[in-house]
């Protein structure tokens, strides 16, 4: 019996299509009964719900294109998805019962590392963290790492260009990319796995699917550039007295650490308090109204005695107030837990609206000093829980709110202050379905126009993740 794990309305070509996707792949690996389907029906924040119609678990690229071309002719959405840990909700489906769920998670075999060359040919499902210790086994890096690590997925961290906590050094996700495997709406695969550092034989094609978000193709493997493994690291948590002084903090860094420095995280007390009531974390050191963490690498000897002194200095010129270096790597990984757990504490916090944005690097005092201001007096009880990657100019502004708060208004609210300061309102994140309504804000018409112009050359009917990052076209057009 054909059981559909929608409550929408019977749908009589749904059946063909389940019957059709359970040739393409194998039978069981087609999940219909909703207490199977039912991680894929929300986002890992639950703020975004679902009910697909299937949700389906390919193992080979031949068998994704099947599933993509078979929901295509059947006039079916395909819903792409990996470690699900997307904070703005472009893995989920709608509640037509339409979209069919395509899980790369069985796809996730790391194929080779080429040591000398510094490469690692990865399938799309396999978890970052896996990859991450593939690498080090080689002693090489995978310098892509953020919090999700342990659950986000190669083939999810490029479809939103994931940044993370080391893009100061290494760039974002789409930087590590030098080859790519992808399917298209129509089911054609492309084959680009290239393991070239230099390719410029015309469009840079690869990168047109790194950071769609799954609407213009689906990525099934990669070839990725790692880094040599530095030999020295340095990890240490600063107090600091307002964001001005992080920013003190982070040029004499960057002038006394250089390139070594890997990570420069902004988090503020409050945020920092959270972690402590909820996720059972230490801070060692008295509160304070903000912190910086800060991590360097190198390979020559030295890198300690460089950030000691730079403590000194910061402590003496008013930079910092306060600060830890950990002495071991037991040490590293609490200060590490801290600024990881963030996100977490915030959940258990109760709701929150997030606002992941970029502001010049300079312009974050100012930034900050208007938007609070704005959110303070059109929210008088809402609770600020801020942090962020400021090395990079990324600001997490994420707003804990009592029930029945106005969710599209404080998202503009805040967004109108990043377009204000020639900011972007979505610096790593992506657009998903939880910010389309906002992308006009930061987008010209005339690049809008471009989205559109690529959405329908690559998937003229829609069928890959129909409403995220560009609405979807009303029915019927
Ligand atoms: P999913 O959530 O499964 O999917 C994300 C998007 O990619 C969806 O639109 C989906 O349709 C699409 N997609 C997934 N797989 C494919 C594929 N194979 N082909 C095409 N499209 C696909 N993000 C950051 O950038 N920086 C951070 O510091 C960061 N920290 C986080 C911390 C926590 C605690 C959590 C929960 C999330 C964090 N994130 C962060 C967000 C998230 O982890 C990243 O966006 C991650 O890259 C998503 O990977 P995923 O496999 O879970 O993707
Ligand atoms: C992080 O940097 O930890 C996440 O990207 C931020 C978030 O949860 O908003
Ligand atoms: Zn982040």
């Amino acid at each position: 019996m054909t059981v559909s794990a929608t409550d929408a309305r019977p749908d009589p070509g749904a059946a063909a299509l389940l019957a059709t996707l359970r040739g393409c792949v194998d039978a069981p690996d087609v999940l219909v009964d909703p207490v199977d389907v039912e991680p894929w029906c929300h986002d890992w924040r639950r703020q975004f719900h679902g009910r697909p119609l299937c949700v389906v678990l390919p193992r080979t690229v031949e068998a994704v294109a099947a599933v993509v071309r078979a929901c295509g002719q059947a006039g079916y959405a395909v819903v792409p998805v990996g470690g699900n840990t997307g904070l703005s909700g472009g893995a989920t489906p709608d509640a037509s019962g339409r979209d069919v769920v395509l899980s790369l998670a069985r796809m996730q075999a790391v194929r080779r590392i080429d040591p000398v060359g510094e490469t690692m040919e990865v399938e799309a499902g396999c978890v970052l963290r896996t990859a991450q210790d593939a690498a080090a086994e080689h002693d090489l890096l995978l310098p892509v790492s953020l919090a999700a690590e342990g659950s986000a997925c190669i083939g999810g961290v490029l479809a939103t260009n994931a940044g993370g906590t080391n893009v100061l050094r290494y760039g974002m996700a789409r930087s590590r990319v030098l080859g790519l495997e992808v399917v298209l709406a129509d089911g054609q695969v492309v084959r680009g796995l290239r393991a070239l550092r230099k390719d410029n034989a015309g469009y840079d094609w690869k990168q047109w699917f790194v950071g769609s978000e799954g609407t213009l193709g689906i990525v099934t493997a990669a070839v990725l550039q790692l880094a040599p493994r530095p030999k020295h690291r340095v990890t240490a948590l600063l107090a600091v007295a307002s964001p001005e002084a992080a920013l003190a903090l982070l040029r004499r860094a960057r002038r006394d650490l250089g390139d070594t420095l890997d990570a420069f995280e902004l988090m503020s007390g409050a945020a920092l308090g959270r972690v402590v009531q909820h996720c059972e974390r230490v801070l060692p050191m008295p509160a304070a109204a903000w912190f910086v963490l800060l991590e360097a690498a190198a390979f020559l000897p030295g890198l300690r005695d460089a950030t000691e002194a730079l403590l000194e200095a910061a402590l003496e010129h008013g930079d910092a107030t306060d600060g830890v270096i950990a002495e071991s790597a037991r040490q590293e990984a609490d200060l590490w837990a801290l600024r990881e757990s963030i996100t977490e504490a915030e959940a258990r916090e109760g709701r929150s609206y997030k606002h992941d944005v970029s502001v010049p690097i300079a312009s974050i005092p100012a930034f900050l000093q208007a938007a609070d201001a704005a959110v303070v007096q059109a929210l008088p009880q809402a609770r600020l829980n801020v942090f962020g990657h400021v090395g990079d100019g990324n600001l997490h502004y994420n707003v804990i709110v009592p029930p029945g708060t106005d969710g599209a208004a404080l998202n503009a609210l805040v967004h109108d202050i990043v377009v204000r300061f020639g900011g972007s309102i979505s610096a790593e994140h992506g657009i998903g379905q939880y910010r389309v309504g906002e992308l006009a804000r930061s987008k010209s018409a005339a690049e809008l126009d471009l989205a559109r112009r690529i959405k329908q050359a690559l998937d003229p009917q829609g069928v890959l993740n129909p409403g995220k990052v560009l609405p979807a076209p009303p029915h019927g057009a």
